[in-house]
């Protein structure tokens, strides 16, 4: 796909070659000293914890009000960090140092335990005394002529434990043995379940065991390993081998926050300590058509028409990079879309709204307005001599703005009035690993670019994993500032802990085939534990053709997930529902009537993800994590509380198993009760997915007369149900109230009701009971 033109190919590879030489020196590793904490000489009280001091470092341990744990070696601290939403949480004025048995240290909390051995292992249990992971002393490598040192930790979790998140991988969700690299990168065009990293990583293990889940977050930025390796357990002997984790990084602070507690607590907690996820407005959770090469304004009016003639629901059109002039980001090519602001309206007139890619790149050309613009505000990364560096993207010679400055960051976020001067209204941040088009070696700016940090000053290897999220920021912000009463549509291909606070993601390039489809639900599910809860991927795959068969069924995972969209390459074959012959078309059209009717729904979920940080989209151990039959099961998801669906991920599959939790289950489609735990053998017609609804459940769902109903199902004999509602509220920033219903059985009646502080009445929406 990338055939470089002889002049860009030679530019591209002088790059190559500049971004090895310049990182020569920082990539020969000289004499180094080793160094681990020694032993324990004493400690200090501090709110929440204390120091506990080494003979060759020190440990500061607190934890929160909530819980939540904070350790940092060699004087780390909470702050600064790019990761927080705001101040670190609160310690637990309760919770204090005092000495343990074995000559260590513990705190002792009403939610955990931490203790702290006398050589430096940092225990974290739960309050029944039981071990949810042991990290080992540190050591650390620090070079003898002065510079960053590296370190290294190795952590031992439960023998049953298995391992989730580390931001968007796709080979998961569940994280095999192996070695997962933290560093933003382009795989280059496409990938499948064994490419890795991809664009969007994150030190956040996700742990879950017998004993308790937890989430541990190394709240440090450089490029680093996490080695995996899953554990054993001795049947009984009492000789169980614990899984490990093994944490290197190249630099950067050592610092770690542990979230324990259930699912919901731990997403509850994280996202009190990283950012409640961004609300997207109500159309952004409809389906949405994207393609890489629309070509022009009729283009685009053709795709829309399709939709339209067939009665399809269309929320959204993103125009792609080709929709600029020559590829320069905040352009439009006016002969192809001689009237965009016009073209924007007239969609909108027929509900269909438009978002726009914007790159981070910029042209490096004397007298290109933007390149001006930003050369005077002095907006470019730098080198260590002071030159901006340069490197290949899809307009030519490129520079790169420096997100890590504040300035920056608001001039940045002031370009966008020209997007909303055009009629757009969300924008698809791409290439912002930062990624460029090279043809050998890393693609992306050169270790030793240097970086504002917020005034800290720093080169790329700190900047990089960063680069994406304050790019989100800095957009987010100027979208806020230019439109205040409307919430920001953003979504970013990069980012790193904490993104959500400025919109979701998608899966970038994933590549059109069976295994493309695996990897998709792999990432949405992995994001979501770490905290991102929008995202989808490129329906239908990013390159080539999908049988009609595959895209079906991606359409029918995507119909499901938060971002729905289809997406896809320049050059490769179409995505619209009827290009893949009249049968497809009956089934796409089945999948989006279920989405509309589906989404007061996701609205609810997305306003919960918002005030709890529950992803919309979990795994389906979510509410048992002690189910280990559920841990191991990948090919499900539970949506919200109320749903359980099982997507058809194989070609020429019409019936699979799916693994239920506890309670009773229907199948959605006949009406057919199950009782879980088990495994039960669905069909799966070309027609639709297994959808399962828990009984009991109360669903928002689109009524006949487009107005808000209440789907219900039958609780089980002796059990009461309900669900959570909140209202669509508009696109602004109106505070929605979650409305809670029960239902219950009541002589072989199915009764649902409205329950609130003054007790119980009736639901006052129009009810569907099912399952009965
Ligand atoms: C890479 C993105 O991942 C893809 O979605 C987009 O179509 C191309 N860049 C072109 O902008």
């Amino acid at each position: 796909m990338r055939v470089f033109g002889a002049v860009r190919g030679l530019r591209a590879a002088r790059t190559a070659w500049g971004r090895w030489r310049a990182d020569a020196a920082l990539s020969a590793r000289g004499a180094e000293r080793a160094r681990v904490p020694g032993r324990a000489e004493g400690a200090e009280p501090a709110p929440g914890g204390g120091t506990v001091r080494f003979a060759r470092s020190s440990l500061r341990v607190s934890v929160s009000a909530g819980g939540t744990v904070f350790w940092g070696w060699d004087g780390a601290e909470p702050e600064p960090s790019y990761a927080l939403a705001g101040k670190a949480p609160e310690p637990d004025p309760r919770a204090v140092l005092e000495p343990d048995t074995d000559g260590g240290w513990r705190i002792v909390s009403e939610r955990v335990t931490v203790a702290v051995s006398r050589h430096g292992a940092v225990e974290i249990r739960t309050p029944g005394g039981v071990m949810l992971r042991r990290d080992l002393p540190p050591r650390w490598w620090e070079p003898v002529g002065g510079g960053p040192a590296r370190w290294a930790q190795r952590a031992e979790v439960p023998a049953d434990a298995r391992f989730f998140g580390l931001g968007g991988r796709s080979a998961g969700p569940r994280l095999r043995d192996g070695a997962y690299r933290l560093w933003n990168t382009d795989p280059k065009g496409r990938f499948g379940p064994g490419d890795d990293p991809l664009y969007f990583t994150m030190p956040v293990q996700y742990v879950v065991a017998d004993a308790g889940t937890h989430l541990a977050f190394h709240d440090n930025t450089w490029d680093g390993l996490v080695t995996l390796a899953e554990g054993e357990e001795g049947a009984g002997s009492g000789h169980d081998r614990p899984g490990t984790v093994e944490v290197r990084m190249e630099g950067g602070p050592l610092r770690c926050w542990v979230v324990v507690g259930t699912p919901a607590r731990v997403a509850h907690n994280w996202a009190a300590l990283t950012g409640a996820p961004a609300l997207p407005p109500a159309w952004a959770l409809g389906p949405q058509h994207a393609r890489w090469g629309f070509g022009d304004a009729a283009e685009v009016r053709r795709v829309v028409a399709g939709y339209r003639e067939r009665g399809l629901p269309l929320s959204a059109v993103h125009l792609d990079i080709d929709h600029y002039d020559r590829h320069r980001v905040f352009t439009v090519d006016r002969e192809r879309f001689p009237d965009l602001p016009g073209l924007a309206r007239e969609l909108r007139e027929q509900g269909v709204r438009l978002v726009s890619i914007v790159d981070p790149a910029v042209v490096a050309e004397p007298g290109d307005p933007l390149y001006e613009e930003g050369r005077t505000a002095g907006a470019f990364v730098r080198d260590a001599r002071g030159r901006e560096v340069r490197g290949e993207v899809w307009p030519g010679e490129c520079v790169f703005p420096d997100f890590t400055d504040p300035a920056v960051r608001e001039w940045w976020g002031g370009l966008y009035e020209e997007r909303l001067g055009q009629g757009f209204s969300g924008v698809w941040h791409d290439m912002n690993e930062p990624a460029l088009l090279t043809p050998f070696g890393e693609p992306t700016l050169p270790r030793s670019a240097r970086h504002a940090l917020d005034g800290r000053g720093g080169d790329h290897r700190e900047a990089h994993n960063v680069y994406g999220l304050l790019m989100a920021r800095a957009g987010y912000e100027g979208l806020r500032r230019l439109r205040p009463g409307e919430r920001p549509f953003l979504f970013t291909r990069a980012g790193w802990a904490g993104a959500q606070r400025y919109g979701g993601t998608w899966s970038g390039d994933v590549a059109t085939g069976w295994p493309g489809l695996r990897a998709s639900l792999s990432l949405v599910l992995g994001l979501g534990l770490c905290g991102v809860p929008y995202s989808g991927p490129d329906v239908g795959g990013f390159d080539g053709s999908p049988s009609p068969e595959l895209f079906l069924r991606w359409f029918q995972l995507g119909a499901w997930l938060p971002l729905f969209r289809t997406h896809s390459a320049l050059g490769a074959g179409r995505r619209e529902p009827w290009e893949f012959g009249p049968e497809v078309l009956e089934h796409a059209r089945v999948a989006l009537a279920e989405r509309e009717r589906l989404r007061p729904y996701f609205l609810t979920l997305a306003r919960l993800a918002r005030m709890t940080g529950a992803p919309y989209v979990r795994p389906v151990w979510w509410g048992a994590p002690e189910d280990r039959a559920l841990r191991d099961c990948e090919d499900a998801f539970l949506l919200g509380d109320g749903l359980l669906v099982a997507p058809v991920l194989h070609r020429g599959a019409d019936r699979r198993a799916v693994r239920l939790p506890r309670g009773r289950w229907y199948d959605t489609a006949t009406g057919e009760a199950y009782e879980g735990p088990g495994q039960v053998l669905l069909d799966a017609p070309l027609g639709r997915v297994p959808v399962l609804a828990r009984a009991g459940a109360v669903l928002p769902v689109a009524g006949g007369d487009g107005g808000l109903a209440l789907e219900v199902w039958a609780p089980a004999p002796g059990r009461t149900g309900g669900g959570l509602v909140v209202r669509d509220t508009g696109d602004g920033w109106e505070p929605a109230e979650i409305e809670r219903y029960q239902s219950r059985l009541v002589e072989g009646r199915v009764v649902v009701e409205r329950v609130t502080e003054e007790g119980t009445s009736e639901a006052g929406l129009p009810v569907r009971v099912r399952g009965v």
